[in-house]
């Protein structure tokens, strides 16, 4: 959680990054219309940029995207978002970006970036070798195409990575947009899109396996994680409120092994392919309750607990 003196110096280098934004991008243009576009096209017609062309490889969806934005026109070839653009987002997806760039001409005095938090801006250079400013402009959010995913954006981190000129003016436009700007570098991406991926996408496949579990006694998935969901809402308020590691709560935390060898032994017996999971994140959690106070000895004793072995010496660290 930053302190406010790093969130003092941040807002100081936010203002010198500002300083320097003397690029003129007011027509904004999307190649593709799914659900980053949607929610970030709506989120920058709402702050009160000017949206003005959409395309999609279905009409259809552009048609929807622009009749929900003022002033904004569905085009069927992607070469007139193009056109009529200063700053176009390609927002298709990862694989498809530099593919879609590279079918398109491009022309000095524009600005092109991708939506993508794992590529670099590599997979624009056919726009930057015609002269076009490039950048990456990641929401670190999830959308799954609902209109109001665009309601998610503000508060969100935003992923930029471009060079200073265009980086000072993606500053401004993930700012207007209630945006939080972090900077990135090709080296660091893969990892930032790693978290991004462990926090979000592992957690949802974290919640099929808690609910999946209730099928031993009978319940069904939509049932359990409708019962399951509090408990995690419940975890996520922990983590916003006291953070890492106080947020750590249950059996490791309070040092029961006994707990988490009926565990062990339940799941040994009922679904044996996820004691592998359960040890491997056991070993995490007995890492993270240390740093929240559990003693060594408790600690190694969940360790020989986890690792099957009442030999300390075999427990992994
Ligand atoms: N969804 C998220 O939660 C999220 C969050 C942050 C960043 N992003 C990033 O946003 C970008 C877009 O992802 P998305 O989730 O918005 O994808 P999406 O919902 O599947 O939408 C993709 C759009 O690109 C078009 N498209 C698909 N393949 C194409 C191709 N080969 N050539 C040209 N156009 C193509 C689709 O057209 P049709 O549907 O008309 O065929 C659609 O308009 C990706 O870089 C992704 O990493 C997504």
């Amino acid at each position: 959680m930053a302190t406010s003196n790093t969130r003092d110096s941040q807002v100081e280098s936010d203002r010198s990054i500002l300083d320097e934004s003397n690029l003129n991008l007011q027509r904004i243009g999307f190649i593709g219309s799914g659900a980053a576009a949607g929610a970030l096209a709506r989120a920058l017609a709402t702050a009160g940029q000017n949206v003005v062309a959409v395309s999609s490889r279905q009409s259809s969806r552009a048609r929807e995207l622009a009749a929900s934005i003022s002033g904004c026109s569905a085009v069927h070839d992607p070469q007139l978002v193009v056109e009529s653009a200063d700053l176009v987002f390609l927002a298709v997806p990862d694989m498809a970006i530099e593919s879609v760039c590279e079918s398109l001409t491009w022309s000095p005095n524009l600005a092109v970036v991708h939506c993508s938090g794992a590529h670099s801006v590599d997979v624009l250079s056919t726009a930057a070798r015609a002269g076009a400013l490039v950048g990456g402009f990641h929401p670190l959010q999830t959308f799954a195409g609902r209109p109001d995913d665009a309601e998610r954006v503000a508060g969100s981190v935003i992923g930029i990575e471009a060079d200073a000129t265009l980086k000072a003016a993606l500053t401004v436009l993930a700012r207007n947009i209630g945006g939080r700007p972090v900077y990135l570098s090709a080296e660091n991406k893969p990892l930032y899109h790693a978290s991004a991926v462990l926090i979000s996408n592992y957690v949802v496949t974290l919640a099929a396996i808690a609910a999946e579990l209730w099928d031993t006694f009978n319940v069904s998935r939509n049932e359990a994680l409708e019962a399951l969901l509090p408990l995690l809402s419940g975890a996520v308020a922990n983590l916003k409120q006291v953070g890492l590691p106080n947020a750590l709560t249950g059996p490791i935390a309070r040092g029961d092994g006994a707990t988490v060898e009926d565990h062990l032994e339940s799941l040994a017996r009922n679904r044996p392919q996820l004691v592998p999971l359960y040890q491997e994140l056991g070993y995490k959690t007995v890492d993270l309750a240390l740093q929240g106070g559990l003693d060594s000895r408790s600690a190694d004793a969940i360790r020989a607990v986890l690792a099957g072995s009442d030999d300390d010496a075999a427990v992994p660290h």
